[in-house]
């Protein structure tokens, strides 16, 4: 397993992280039992994967991390969850609200201190009141020993092209030691603006859902690359159609999957990767997949000419 620093935390933190939301949910979505939890979690500790990420919004995933973790002993591995700052109505919620639901966390977490409290999906239109009202909130628990980090994950579903992030550094890079962004081979827009401030102020990148949705569905990926020949973003003879990154697939990249990671672990700002597989073979081809993390200088540069500049079209 290689290490990177995770920024000013100071933290070497696995280059494979382990993501317990996205869509399989640490496997409560695809059919997982309590035992195939555990063995996956399992198998994590024994590749070497330190940093885990959770969410109250993950349904149980908090807990059964912390059922998988037992056992293993708390300064072994980096542990990262959020809380949301809006309710389900779209409310800013209320301080208290906010300290509540990161006690609820350590609770189902099992610890008295958590090392990276993130806000959920933070965006920019809410920026300056979450931090005038519920920064100060995070700081306490700081302060009381509860966490360790602070940071948030960009809603890059809404803000693709990361003005949440940009915004948040521009601002006040000294308040965020942590963020969670996408960046991979189909949405390459963080490269633009939100890595370089966060290599500038030293803040601790982690990079997710860097493969889904369209890595991982050959008909979603080719639908994608269609759209975009019709918008004239990608020049028709490019790519093939049926099958527009099979040229990445030689020597020691063995899947399109195997070349996302690979793309995504490939950034100076990038300090680590998370996977959300529910599968452990998935997971084992992910770990290699990150083992020797870089594409061919060639296959890089390529896919950043072909969709380096419309990973905002997504
Ligand atoms: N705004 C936010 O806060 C936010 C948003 C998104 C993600 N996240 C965090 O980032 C983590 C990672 O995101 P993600 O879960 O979307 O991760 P991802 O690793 O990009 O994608 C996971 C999906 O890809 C599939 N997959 C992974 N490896 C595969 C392989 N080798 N072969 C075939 N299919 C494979 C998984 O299915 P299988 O289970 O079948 O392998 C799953 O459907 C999340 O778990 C969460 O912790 C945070």
């Amino acid at each position: 397993m290689i290490y990177r620093t995770l920024g000013r935390t100071g933290l070497q933190v696995s280059l494979v992280s382990y993501g317990s939301g996205g869509p399989s949910k640490l496997g409560q979505n695809t059919g997982l039992t309590s035992n195939d939890q555990d063995r996956l979690i399992h198998r994590c500790i024994d590749a070497g994967v330190n940093l885990f990420d959770t969410s109250e919004a993950y349904g149980d995933s908090e807990a059964i991390l912390a059922r998988g973790l037992k056992g293993a002993p708390r300064d072994s591995y980096v542990l990262a969850t959020k809380c949301r700052y809006l309710d389900r109505g779209g409310v800013m919620r209320t301080p208290e609200d906010i300290a509540r639901s990161i006690e609820n966390s350590l609770v189902r977490l099992q610890v008295d201190c958590v090392d990276i409290l993130q806000f959920h999906v933070f965006n920019s239109r809410h920026y300056f009141d979450v931090v005038e009202q519920h920064y100060p909130v995070l700081k306490r628990f700081q302060e009381q020993g509860k966490i360790r980090f602070i940071g948030f994950s960009e809603q890059f579903m809404v803000e693709h092209d990361h003005k949440g992030v940009v915004l948040a550094l521009e601002t006040h890079p000294e308040l965020w030691d942590v963020i969670q962004l996408k960046y991979g081979i189909l949405n390459q827009s963080a490269a633009w603006k939100a890595l370089p401030l966060a290599i500038e102020h030293n803040v601790g990148i982690v990079n997710m859902a860097a493969v889904r949705i369209k890595l991982v569905r050959p008909e979603l990926l080719r639908d994608q690359v269609a759209e975009w020949k019709r918008e004239g973003l990608v020049p028709q003879n490019a790519v093939p159609d049926d099958d527009p990154l099979g040229w990445l697939i030689h020597d020691d990249v063995d899947s399109v999957i195997s070349a996302g990671y690979k793309f995504a672990a490939d950034h100076p700002g990038i300090s680590t990767v998370l996977t959300g597989t529910s599968s452990i073979p998935h997971l084992e081809d992910n770990l290699k997949a990150m083992e020797e993390p870089a594409l061919v200088e060639h296959d890089k540069r390529r896919l950043q000419e072909l969709f380096g500049e419309i990973a905002i079209y997504i």
